[in-house]
């Protein structure tokens, strides 16, 4: 049986997929290369194109596969876009998982770990954040993703589906052997676009901010290494595997740090000068977002190995140093 996916050319997708193989686990992409890359995809898994939108491309794919578990990372993910084009997301992430769990059901697939976001919460009552914290989401992507959580719950109440729901914080990093890593286009996240400066991208970092209501001004974020996250989707299937009952996990470190050390700690890996701008807020930025990840470390099993922010931006920097641009050649 294999662990089929969907998303697994894109950053997290791809990261998974190589730790999913490292496992000798049997790994079935699919993926659309809207937004991820085949140089991504890991050359011992099976690749189809296709889109999660076409029942068909599914269905055919659920026929000439034995799926034991779905992975669904198919989505966009951009705030800013959600905000000029909130159609795009309603239909690529809204009605895509829509279409894919109507073939899943078709076609008897019963596990799936979904991609969730710490978007999820919008502007946060309490920090750390718990699963059960309200959740008013201050963008459409964060309200499509919360969306889609939901409609899996409902279809697993219906049909034969057990769900595990990730609430990722800030994904950052790269894998250890630097042939993949972070790579959005447009780069709007805060750790690729300094490390921009000193590979010769930018000539500066804008702090959007600094007069927050956090101890220097600039936001506070949970940065999390995208192996680690990873790692959570292994121990989710094997806990689906195993008989466990539909859950939510938020992701990450536990531990914020704010937007002016992120800087300053990628000074001190890059040994760049890095130089930064304060300018105006970013509209919908929380001030503070920091996860309680003790339900994930419990009942998972889970726990992160990246905790310092020097060795997350370090690994970051062994791959954007050699991939100035990415995937693009
Ligand atoms: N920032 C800057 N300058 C930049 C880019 C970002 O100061 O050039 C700041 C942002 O204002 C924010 C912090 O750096 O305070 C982190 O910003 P990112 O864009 O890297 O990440 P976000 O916290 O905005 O977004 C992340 C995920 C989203 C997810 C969101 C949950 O990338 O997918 O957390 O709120 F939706």
């Amino acid at each position: 049986m294999s662990v089929l996916v969907l998303g697994g050319a894109g950053y997290i997708g791809s990261h998974t997929v190589y730790e999913l193989v490292d496992r000798d686990e049997d790994v079935v992409i699919a993926d659309n290369l809207q937004t991820g890359y085949m140089d991504a995809v890991h050359p011992n898994a099976r690749f189809y194109e296709g889109d999660i939108r076409d029942e068909n491309f599914l269905n055919a794919l659920f026929n000439e596969e034995k799926i034991d578990s779905v992975i669904h990372f198919a989505a966009n993910s951009l705030v800013g876009e959600s905000m000029t084009d909130p159609l795009k997301y309603y239909d690529n992430n809204l009605y895509g998982t829509m279409v894919l769990l109507k073939s899943m059901v078709k076609n008897g697939i019963n596990k799936i770990v979904f991609s969730s976001t710490a978007a999820t919460y919008g502007e946060p009552e309490n920090i750390p954040i718990l699963e059960s914290d309200l959740k008013e989401p201050t963008n459409t992507y964060g309200e499509t993703k919360l969306a889609m959580e939901k409609m899996i719950k409902w279809v697993s109440m219906a049909h034969d589906l057990r769900f595990v729901s990730l609430r990722y914080f800030n994904a950052c990093g790269a894998h250890k052997s630097a042939k993949i890593g972070e790579a959005h286009k447009p780069e709007t996240h805060l750790i690729p676009l300094i490390l921009q400066v000193p590979n010769g991208r930018r000539g500066h970092i804008n702090i959007f901010g600094d007069d927050y209501d956090t101890p220097d001004g600039t936001c506070i974020r949970d940065y999390i290494h995208v192996t680690d996250l990873a790692q959570a989707h292994i121990l989710a299937v094997e806990y689906l595997q195993k008989g466990g009952e539909n859950n939510i996990f938020n992701l990450g470190n536990g531990v914020g740090f704010s937007v002016k050390e992120v800087v300053e700690t990628a000074r001190k890996v890059t040994g760049h000068p890095i130089p930064a701008v304060i300018s105006p807020r970013r509209a919908g930025d929380p001030a503070r977002l920091v996860a309680s990840c003790e339900k994930a470390k419990q009942i998972l099993g889970w726990k992160p190995s990246y905790t310092e922010l020097d060795e997350i931006i370090d690994s970051a920097w062994n791959w954007h140093k050699n991939h100035p641009d990415g995937f693009i050649h």
